[in-house]
């Protein structure tokens, strides 16, 4: 159970709170490459609670501005783009992609006024066919490389909107029981009265695999995040679930399989669930760079009941049905619940490095340290090495800083690292 202020502190993300300063100080996706162009140049936006315009100037420059034209008022989604930045549909002021006016084209020839007019104006920039932003303070650290971002091959994109928290979509990845419980046993229960024969046999022999019996659960903080790692079923410390695991990057993303998924937080009690998928070329395919689909999905079925018909779509169900923002002054968390207790620690911590005027862990500012960032991940094969497991396949992990043995033993919440 955490305090009332605790539970605040932890979910809020506006402008001034601590987890709002500290998300502020990483890059966050909000929206496709291809979803600007000369058909539709901007894009309104909302991210930590602030409302944007995301645009792409005549010259191909990226903007992201507060969205009221400073004059009087009107949205700059309408605005036109133009080499040097977007004018306003209304009056005809033009900004630059700094927010900084640079026409006001109805005052008198020789006026200064505009060098005194200006926007709040973020960083935009694009990698792997998404675009992303920076809020925070100056100067910017480096759009992070990480792999399936940067690797050759074939990406894609989804994006779904959810109306609740960050923090609960999130800590769903420290959270490993929640497959056994939720895609095998809730998803089973769903698929096998929802979908025909071979799509519930295909669901059934996949998943239940999946989410077999867990009998130990184990994380390890890395300078990037946590390595979260299981055994399951009769697995042992030498498969992969055991041995590589994968990674939750902080502070908000999981590297699962082919993909990288983002909880964004839009709001206090909104996330964007986007998720970037990756697929390596085979023999004869061209990447497709510059033309990375972007699809907005819908959480919901027609009927208004959440979509629960895929693995993903069971995860976000779990998360939305928690309310807008989880109640955790109530909750009663048990031993596997190990993960996410020393997650809401790491944040608690990294929100206090902030404030204290430091800079918080995953930060990137040295251009050869951020050519490209590759992670362990159970079950990939990787460029340039046979079979799975890659560059990672003879390590040792190290003992988890948290570990906890489902059959009796009990959460060993002493080993977290101070
Ligand atoms: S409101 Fe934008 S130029 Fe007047
Ligand atoms: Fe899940």
């Amino acid at each position: 159970m955490l305090t009332a202020e605790m539970n605040d502190r932890l979910t809020r993300v506006g402008p001034g709170t601590p987890m709002g300063e500290l998300m502020r100080r990483y890059w966050h996706p909000i929206a496709g490459s291809i979803q600007l162009n000369d058909d539709n140049p901007t894009k309104e936006v909302r991210l930590l609670g602030e409302d944007l315009v995301l645009f792409r100037s005549a010259a191909g420059k990226l903007g992201l501005i507060e969205p009221s034209c400073a004059h009087r008022k009107a949205n700059l989604s309408y605005g036109i783009p133009e080499p040097e930045g977007i004018r306003c549909a209304y009056h005809g002021w033009l900004y630059d992609v700094n927010g900084q006016c640079v026409d006001q084209p109805s005052e008198p020839e020789g006026s200064r006024f505009k060098e005194k007019v200006k926007l709040k104006a973020y960083k935009a920039e694009e990698l792997g066919g998404l675009i992303f932003a920076y809020m925070g303070p100056e100067p910017a650290p480096l759009l992070p490389r990480w792999d399936i971002l940067v690797w050759d091959g074939i990406r894609s994109a989804t994006s779904v909107k959810l109306a609740c928290n960050w923090l609960q979509c999130h800590e769903n990845s420290l959270d490993p029981l929640h497959f056994q419980w939720l895609h095998r046993y809730y998803g089973g229960w769903v698929m096998n009265r929802k979908k025909p024969a071979a799509e519930r046999d295909e669901w059934n022999s996949r998943t239940m695999s999946k989410g077999a019996e867990h009998r130990k659960i184990g994380f390890e903080i890395t300078d990037y995040g946590v390595i979260k790692r299981r055994l399951i079923g009769d697995e042992t410390e030498d498969d992969d679930n055991w041995k590589l695991g994968h990674p939750i990057l902080f502070p908000h993303i999981l590297r699962n399989g082919d993909t990288l998924q983002y909880r964004i937080p839009i709001d206090d009690t909104h996330t964007d669930h986007l998720v970037l998928s990756h697929k390596f070329l085979k023999d004869g395919e061209e990447t497709n760079e510059g033309n990375v689909p972007f699809e907005n999905v819908s959480a919901y079925y027609e009927d208004g009941r959440l979509r629960d018909d895929y693995v993903r779509g069971q995860d976000q169900t779990a998360w939305v049905i928690q309310g807008a923002i989880m109640d955790r002054t109530t909750e009663r968390l048990g031993v596997s619940d190990v993960g996410l207790i020393m997650f809401r620690r790491m944040l608690d911590e990294q929100a206090r490095i902030v404030e204290d005027g430091g800079e918080p862990m995953n930060v990137y500012r040295d251009p050869a340290e951020n050519e490209i960032h590759i992670f362990p991940v159970e079950r990939r094969a990787y460029p340039g090495y046979e079979g799975t497991g890659g560059p990672f396949k003879d390590i040792t992990p190290r003992k988890p800083d948290v570990e906890t043995i489902l059959s009796g033993e009990g959460a060993k919440l002493s080993q977290w690292k101070k």
